[in-house]
């Protein structure tokens, strides 16, 4: 099992995130929806035996998939020493409301406490991108929660922020990302506030928390947490230096979407008011 190609570029994206810093204990999860192939290929490793368990959310598009997903409590940094007692192997059931464990987890527990956002971000971005979307990817980086500190918790002032903290950033995301508020860890209604946000965005600010990305591989969702994270980070080093002397317009904001064949976020960006 551990030589399925699925199994191997998950594995890969728990020690890059750990060697990140992102992942103090058992900081942070990730999942990916395996495609028909991918099940077909391991089936018979499977074990049906257990019980259906509630999600706690509902998810119809997501009935009968499969999802390799981080063991709740289990450490990124153990992933690679042992993927089958870290990581398992979920069934969706044919409601899309109830999963149960088909592999891993060797030496018991359960999927992460986060199941539920990660199950309702797939199947929001499921639909919008008929089916593209495969990875959720949930993460501790240190300069994103601190900006949740001194930022004001809306989608327009971390995007700007984050757009002017680094040219590249207007090219990765030029939605922008989107903020929610303070929510207990693992619970339906950060699931639900997320999910909400995934509609616009592909990644999801959880303030004094962490960030959540989605993307349709494992390269472009961990380059999207990297791309946020470096630009949090330069953020974080502008303010400490007496804050920023000068920045990217939003004029040239416009612009480094634009070269690149995207739009920026009309919605945050004030052309025609700058001196
Ligand atoms: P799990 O160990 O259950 O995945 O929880 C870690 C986490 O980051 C919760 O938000
Ligand atoms: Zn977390």
């Amino acid at each position: 099992m551990n030589n399925h190609i699925a199994i191997k570029n998950f594995v890969r994206m728990c020690e890059d995130g750990w060697n990140q810093g992102w992942h103090e204990r058992n900081g942070g999860n990730l999942s990916y929806r395996m495609t028909k192939t991918e099940v077909l290929d391991c089936i018979d490793k499977f074990d049906m035996s257990s019980d259906y368990k509630p999600l706690g959310i509902s998810a119809p598009n997501m009935a009968d998939e499969h999802f390799i997903v981080t063991g709740s409590g289990k450490y990124m940094r153990n992933v690679p020493l042992c993927p089958e007692e870290n990581i398992c192997i979920v069934r969706i059931d044919e409601t899309g409301s109830m999963y149960k464990v088909v592999w891993g987890l060797t030496k018991g527990g359960k999927p992460t406490s986060e199941l539920s956002s990660h199950i309702l971000n797939h199947s929001v971005k499921a639909e919008l991108t008929d089916g593209r979307y495969r990875v959720m990817y949930h993460a501790h980086p240190e300069n994103v929660v601190s900006l949740s500190y001194v930022l004001p918790l809306n989608d327009k002032d971390f995007s700007r922020a984050l757009w002017q903290s680094e040219t590249e950033c207007a090219m990765v995301f030029p939605e922008g990302v989107g903020v929610v508020g303070w929510y207990i860890p693992g619970g339906t209604e950060l699931a639900e506030a997320s999910s909400e946000k995934m509609k616009s965005y592909d990644a999801v600010v959880w303030a004094h928390h962490g960030l959540f990305c989605s993307g349709v591989d494992f390269d472009s969702t961990f380059g999207l947490m990297h791309t946020v994270e470096k630009a949090a980070s330069i953020f974080v080093k502008v303010k400490c230096m007496g804050g920023a002397k000068q920045t990217i317009t939003d004029e040239q904001l416009v612009r480094i979407a634009e070269s690149i064949g995207e739009v920026l976020n009309p919605d945050f960006v004030d052309l025609g008011k700058e001196a």
